[in-house]
């Protein structure tokens, strides 16, 4: 049995795996975690092998909360301090010196490391039960779509791997990761806004991902569906013709497409659905995936941030 209830029995379970140095899958309430021991070098190399990931890229490692933070880093702040307790647990992941305790191969080679507290139910009753930071990147194969499901971290992964459910994630896209390193830095943009840290912490900067090096996980082609894929405008969209496509739609109605996928006006909504929307019209096998570009305002920013690399693999 692959993908388990979160009961009592099975989080012990998962946790007895993590303590023997082995990987789980779990629920958190952005995306699906692949998790293992951050203190542990063996479960770590695991972890890149098992997702195919360039060992320069660094990974997420959950704590239960603020106060577990020292055992990783190497200072807290009062600025710290304020953004966990407006943010956390939730999507927020910060990016801090690491202590020297921490082994550089959890953190992609760096003298940083990224921290954030989940809250979802499932991912802090692990961490409570394993009483330890939990590495995880996203539970999918290097550069392929993030699952919002157990059942996509099974089609990627197989039977071999325990995934704990806790259901469809509510918020469906990834963290956002502020890196505290020099001057406050959004390195990937997620449902917590440049506006929302603004009103805690004062003005940040924001990074292109595509050209910066600072967080590797962001870089072009990510999050990308094996078929091609590309964007296009409302206007394009009406005016689509092709019976061997999927069109990803919001507002345009194509004249004629293999499937269409209807996605909500709404940007927290559209995050919601994306990545189970983009697997689903992988999963037809069609030519291509033309998906109709949402507006350009800041409430997008986290979707379009997604939908720009994973149209990149053209
Ligand atoms: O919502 C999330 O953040 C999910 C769930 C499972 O928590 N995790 C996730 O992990 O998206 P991953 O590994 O797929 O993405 C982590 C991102 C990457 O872009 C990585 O480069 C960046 O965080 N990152 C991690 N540690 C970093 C560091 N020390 N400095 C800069 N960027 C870092
Ligand atoms: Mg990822």
């Amino acid at each position: 049995m692959t993908i388990l209830l979160p009961t009592p029995k099975n989080i012990e379970g998962a946790s007895q795996i993590l303590q023997k140095g082995g990987v789980v899958a779990f629920a958190t309430e952005t995306v699906y975690g692949l998790g293992c021991d951050t203190f542990n070098l063996d479960a770590i190399e695991q972890i890149y092998a098992l997702k195919g990931r360039p060992k320069n890229n660094p990974t997420i490692a959950h704590i239960l909360d603020a106060s577990w933070a020292h055992e990783l880093t190497e200072y807290w702040n009062e600025q710290c301090d304020q953004l966990a307790k407006a943010f956390w647990p939730g999507a927020l992941t910060l990016v801090l010196p690491k202590k020297e305790r921490v082994p550089k191969e959890a953190c992609g080679g760096r003298n940083t490391i990224a921290i954030r507290s989940p809250s979802h139910i499932v991912a802090r009753q692990l961490l409570e039960s394993f009483g330890s930071a939990i590495s995880a990147p996203s539970a999918n194969k290097s550069g392929y779509i993030s699952p919002t499901t157990a059942k996509h971290v099974e089609d990627e992964f197989g039977e071999k791997l325990q995934i704990i459910d806790g259901g469809a994630c509510e918020e469906g896209i990834e963290s956002t990761v502020l890196s505290l390193i020099s001057t406050p830095t959004i390195l990937r943009p997620g449902t917590i806004s440049e506006a929302d840290i603004t009103k805690i912490i004062g003005k940040v900067s924001l990074t292109n991902p595509c050209e910066q090096n600072d967080s590797p996980g962001t870089t072009a082609l990510h999050y990308s569906p094996h078929t091609a894929t590309i964007l296009l405008t409302e206007k394009e969209m009406n005016e689509l013709n092709d019976g061997d496509c999927v069109a990803i739609t919001m507002n345009g109605a194509p004249k004629k497409a293999k499937v269409q996928i209807q996605m909500p006006v709404d940007p927290k909504e559209y995050g919601t659905q994306l990545y189970s929307s983009l697997r689903e019209a992988d999963a037809i096998g069609a030519k291509q995936i033309v998906i109709e570009n949402p507006p350009s305002t800041r409430g997008w920013s986290a979707v379009l941030d997604r939908l720009n690399r994973c149209a990149s693999n053209l």
